[in-house]
């Protein structure tokens, strides 16, 4: 990245796009220094792609229906972001498998957010299987995106713990509010140069990120 320009990001969503919305939110704010240069889905009826418009951000989708295989698909993804030149590309409830075709140009500068704390429940339905295990707590993890599905590693966790009579709903509407807090904050260290992806894992200002990703606490940014 060059100090002459704003740092890009591109966003990949699926669906609803609120974590999208909380990029959208930072962005303005100045909490993330930053322009969000376009906002994907593979889905032509995503919410979310109606939601950026309507913030002026430049919107695109891909189908993955029309593509033969998951290379094909991911080839015409990196060709659609390479003419944007991200610094930053962020999936945000991208429900895609992804293959190296296109985690290999991105990776280091390639997140995800999964609503589980990860190492626990990578995949789907994760509040249904936390729930169903008896686990006292739920959560969030922000982590590298790496060859290994819902595997790299985690820059960020946040905590939220499991109520009694709570279903995977109510579990989930506490999450995502921790979801659009600490996605942010692991965007913002990265654009700042602060993170970094090794062999080992990642790092944050140089100190090696434990195993399970930061421990979020209110007022760490
Ligand atoms: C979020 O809960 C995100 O963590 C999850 O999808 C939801 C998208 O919501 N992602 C995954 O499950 C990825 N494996 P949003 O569209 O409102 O941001």
């Amino acid at each position: 990245m060059t100090s002459s320009r704003k740092a890009r990001l591109v966003i990949l969503i699926s669906g609803r796009g609120s974590n999208m919305q909380a990029f959208i939110e930072a962005c303005k704010t100045g909490q993330i220094d930053a322009d969000i240069a376009l906002v994907l889905s593979n889905s032509p009826d995503a919410a979310g792609l109606a939601t950026a418009a309507a913030a002026g951000i430049a919107t695109t989708s891909i189908d993955h229906r029309r593509y033969e295989s998951r290379k094909d698909f991911d080839a015409a993804l990196v060709s659609t972001l390479q003419k944007y030149q991200p610094d930053l590309v962020i999936l945000a409830g991208f429900m895609r498998i992804l293959t190296p075709v296109f985690i290999t140009p991105f990776a280091g500068k390639l997140l995800n957010i999964h609503p589980s704390l990860l190492p626990k429940y990578p995949g789907l339905n994760t509040h249904r299987r936390a729930l169903e295990a008896g686990d006292r707590e739920a959560g969030v993890t922000v982590h590298y995106v790496t060859q290994e599905l819902d595997g790299g590693p985690p820059i960020i966790q946040a905590r939220v713990p499991i109520e009694q009579g709570d279903s995977p709903e109510t579990l989930a509407t506490r999450v995502i509010v921790q979801e659009h807090i600490i996605y942010p904050i692991a965007a913002k260290w990265q654009l700042q140069g602060r993170l970094q992806l090794d062999e080992q894992g990642a790092t944050l200002d140089g100190k090696r990120i434990p195993a399970t990703g930061i421990d979020y606490v209110q007022g760490i940014e």
